[in-house]
């Protein structure tokens, strides 16, 4: 059991604290916020991710998770101090680390002697040395230990990582950070933290690529009068390819993806290397939003302009209430500007509590959403509306073109029920 202070509650923070809880740690989590912290200490967890609120609450009733207002009181006594602040993106595509040295410098002069700080957070590669000479304490070791949490899934994913990453100068602490997984079944990879940061954002572009790459066959599939579904299943057996993360939709987004691509590029760019792979894959990215819009006006007949568009899910993807760089709201931004008129329904986005765009009306549910509407639009993968009878939608929706972003739903039920079906990657 080691003693953890964790710098940041959001949902790299409060994950990864609830889980080293979890696994027999001794975890104070610190946030700037008041009223998260208030919220936390009572129990209520802010963010939507499987099975944390049920962690955090095995934590506090063992005691192995505590929330704290400030590092000042936190970090005294910890061997560990995980950075989880946010390093949003900058103007010029690299990663803003003016939170990551904002707590290097606070903590600076808290740390316990030889305490070992861990920057959790997906940081440009140089940033352990970066941290290191804010901390300005020799006798502190800086590790990177990059996340590879999908939203919706992290704790499983923290729990049951394909890997865990450790990036050290010194062996010592390399190694001290890599027991705190001792109780995780996963290979661990232990290198310099250059490497380590590079292994996070080399990840992460990859799948972006290769998710811009499904996309572009599925758009090939359409003009060929291929299916989509049965080529990538065909490709997917290759165990070279891999069946996993290749799924067609209206294009990538979140709050990792675009941030972590355009980092990338800037940091292949400072080391002389124009990644025009990657900014091939980030302007396709933009294209698929304008293919799917270019879909919906189609169906419309031609023109968007007062026409009225039902969009079934605005989030990034199924299982979270994250509108960050949301795929949906880039294909609902396009279909604004040519003038249509948006009702929408998600799931996990039911109140106005969240930040929508003008323009986007929210309805009550999936029936509400198509009242009136002459195109109805799929762009997020939530299990419920599979759920939905295509006849009932029928009963409520005067147009009969469906389009299916991300092929979830059910063609010839669709079909069945008088709809024109256009899946993505096949008709
Ligand atoms: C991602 C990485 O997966 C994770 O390892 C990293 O730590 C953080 O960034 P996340 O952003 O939560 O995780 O979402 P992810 O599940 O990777 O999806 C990213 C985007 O790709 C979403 O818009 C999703 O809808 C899309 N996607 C994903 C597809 O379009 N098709 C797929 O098959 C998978």
């Amino acid at each position: 059991m080691s003693r953890i202070a964790i710098i940041g509650t959001g949902y790299v923070g409060l994950t990864c604290g609830a889980c080293f809880a979890h696994l027999g740690h001794d975890v104070v989590c610190v946030d700037v916020d008041p009223a998260k912290v208030d919220q936390l200490q009572r129990g209520h967890v802010p963010i939507v991710e499987q099975g944390l609120d049920e962690l955090v609450a095995e934590g506090m009733l063992s005691g192995n998770l505590r929330f704290v207002l400030g590092a000042a009181g936190a970090v005294g006594d910890r061997e560990f101090v995980f950075l989880c602040v946010p390093t949003p993106q900058g103007d010029d595509g690299s990663a803003d680390l003016s939170y990551v040295q904002a707590a290097a410098r606070e903590i600076a002069p808290l740390l316990a002697q030889g305490a070992i700080v861990v920057n959790k957070s997906t940081v440009p590669v140089g940033s352990a040395g970066l941290v290191a000479g804010v901390l300005r304490r020799p006798d502190v070791s800086v590790v990177s230990n990059p996340e590879f949490l999908r939203e919706g899934t992290a704790v499983t994913d923290f729990l049951h990582p394909d890997r865990v990453v450790v990036g050290s100068t010194n062996a010592a602490a390399g190694r001290a950070v890599a027991q705190l997984y001792a109780a995780v079944e996963a290979p661990v990879v232990v290198t310099d933290p250059e490497s380590a940061e590079t292994i996070k954002y080399a990840a992460n572009a990859f799948l972006a690529t290769k998710l811009s790459f499904v996309n572009a066959i599925a758009a090939i599939c359409e003009g060929v009068g291929a299916d989509v579904n049965d080529v990538l299943h065909g490709m997917g057996l290759d165990r070279r390819i891999g069946a996993d993360f290749l799924r067609p939709g209206p294009g990538w987004g979140g709050s990792c993806f675009p941030k972590d691509t355009r980092a990338l590029q800037r940091i292949a760019l400072d080391a002389g290397y124009s990644f025009d792979l990657l900014d091939a894959a980030v302007a396709a990215n933009e294209q698929q939003f304008l293919r799917i819009a270019h879909k919906i006006r189609a169906a419309a007949g031609g023109s968007l302009d007062g026409v009225a568009v039902a969009i079934w899910g605005l989030t990034f993807k199924a299982g979270t209430d994250d509108l960050r760089d949301s795929p949906s709201l880039a294909v609902i931004a396009h279909l604004l500007a040519e003038g249509a008129v948006i009702r929408a329904y998600d799931p996990a986005i039911v109140t106005h509590a969240h930040p929508l765009p003008t323009g986007i009306e929210l309805c009550a549910d999936a029936y509400d959403a198509v009242a009136g509407a002459q195109v109805l639009v799929l762009l997020t993968e939530w299990p419920d509306f599979h759920m939905v009878e295509p006849a009932k939608v029928a009963e409520h929706m005067p147009g009969r073109s469906v389009i299916d972003a991300r092929n979830v739903l059910d063609r010839s039920a669709w079909l069945a029920a008088g709809f024109v079906y256009a899946g993505n990657g096949y008709q």
